[in-house]
């Protein structure tokens, strides 16, 4: 007998691993705490939607275009999405991924993200600047689960590619990527400290 294991769900990991790589996140971790000093509209906005935290999500997301720090994680983060691009074996057809969105998260004690997809891009991600200890990971949810309908739920003791949802951990100077369609959330943040992330968009042009 066999067992074909068909439509696989990639997640990229990936650590920054270059030269001066602490230098470059110390900056990033500078600057992710000067724009929530400096960003009113975006304290207000993350009020509203995001109890807890800070997000330049609705009012500055396109940090790469603003801040040299974020310009020289998109040329790192451009190399990462090309591998995966390859992994994928996309057909591109001589165009291009490029980094579309990029913005800041800030997550204090309590602060939590529902359930989401970035919807209008091909890849996303997420880069870890400062995550302290007990802080959450990112939750990934099966992309088959509302078709399962009278499935049996899967064992609790079953392989990790067989749970509908698998959190991966989070750690500075790590990043993930994952197809722009894939749902994720992150959980309560029940850490006292800031856990500090940076998400990107990525579309085809
Ligand atoms: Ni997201």
């Amino acid at each position: 007998m066999a067992v074909q294991l068909l439509f696989p769900t990639r997640i990229y990991e990936a650590r920054l691993s270059h030269a001066g790589w602490r230098g470059l996140n110390a900056r990033l971790q500078r600057e992710c705490r000067q724009m929530r000093e400096d960003d009113l509209a975006g304290r207000r906005w993350s009020r509203r939607n995001y109890p807890g935290g800070y997000t330049s999500y609705g009012s500055a997301h396109r940090m790469h275009r603003l801040s040299p720090s974020f310009a020289a994680l998109e040329r790192i983060l451009d190399r990462h999405v090309g591998k995966f691009a390859r992994e994928l074996e996309f057909d591109l057809d001589g165009r291009n991924l490029a980094m579309t969105d990029c913005w800041v998260n800030i997550m204090g004690q309590g602060a939590a993200h529902s359930l989401h997809l970035h919807p209008l891009s091909s890849i996303s991600g997420t880069y870890y600047v400062a995550v302290p200890r007990g802080a959450p990971g990112l939750k990934f949810e099966d992309p088959r689960l509302e078709r399962f309908m009278a499935a049996p739920p899967r064992s609790s003791r079953a392989s990790r590619s067989n749970q509908p949802w698998v959190t991966l951990p989070a750690q500075a100077g790590q990043l993930l990527l994952f197809e722009s369609w894939l749902r994720h959330e992150v959980a309560p943040q029940a850490s006292a400290g800031e856990r500090i992330s940076i998400s990107f968009n990525y579309s085809w042009f």
